[in-house]
């Protein structure tokens, strides 16, 4: 999926954390964001991923204006600095769970969910986890 940003604007309050930022990512390129602390970079992908919304200025996806789209419409995946997991379920079903969310005429089968997950799972080498539970970091 190709990403573009044109002219976005974001202020918190009188604090502007995105000042006109306009950016292209193309299809399968991948791009690090760096700048110090406090920047705009969780700002501006919170805002591509649909979590937040500009002020002004636009979010293409595949060319197309998703500003206005709901999060669950974007296709977005976001993976947090800060991991989100649900601790009653396991590693398997955290992943899943955005495929069993889905509206039920999109929704794969458990067939597909499975195949998905899993391939997921290998390709970060993680397969070997998918029956455990969340590991706290003090648990290691
Ligand atoms: N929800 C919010 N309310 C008020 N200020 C915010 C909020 N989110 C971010 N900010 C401010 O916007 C600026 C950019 O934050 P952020 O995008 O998290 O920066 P980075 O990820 O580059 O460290 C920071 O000054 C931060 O304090
Ligand atoms: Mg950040």
């Amino acid at each position: 999926m190709s990403i573009a940003v044109n002219q976005l604007q974001k202020r918190f309050g009188n604090f502007t954390a995105l000042d006109n930022v306009s950016l292209d990512f193309p299809n399968g390129e991948l791009t690090a964001l760096l700048g110090p602390s406090g920047c705009g970079k969780t700002t501006l992908l919170r805002i591509i991923a649909g979590l937040e919304y500009a002020d002004s200025g636009q979010v293409l996806l595949d060319g197309e204006d998703a500003s206005n789209q709901h999060v669950r419409e974007r296709q977005v995946g976001f993976v947090f600095q800060h991991y989100a997991l649900f601790k009653h379920m396991t590693i398997f079903e955290n992943i899943a769970f955005c495929l069993r969310v889905k509206p039920r005429h999109l929704r794969p089968s458990e067939t597909q969910i499975k195949e998905k997950v899993t391939k997921l799972l290998e390709l970060v080498q993680l397969d070997w986890l998918a029956d455990r539970y969340r590991i706290n970091c003090d648990g290691f």
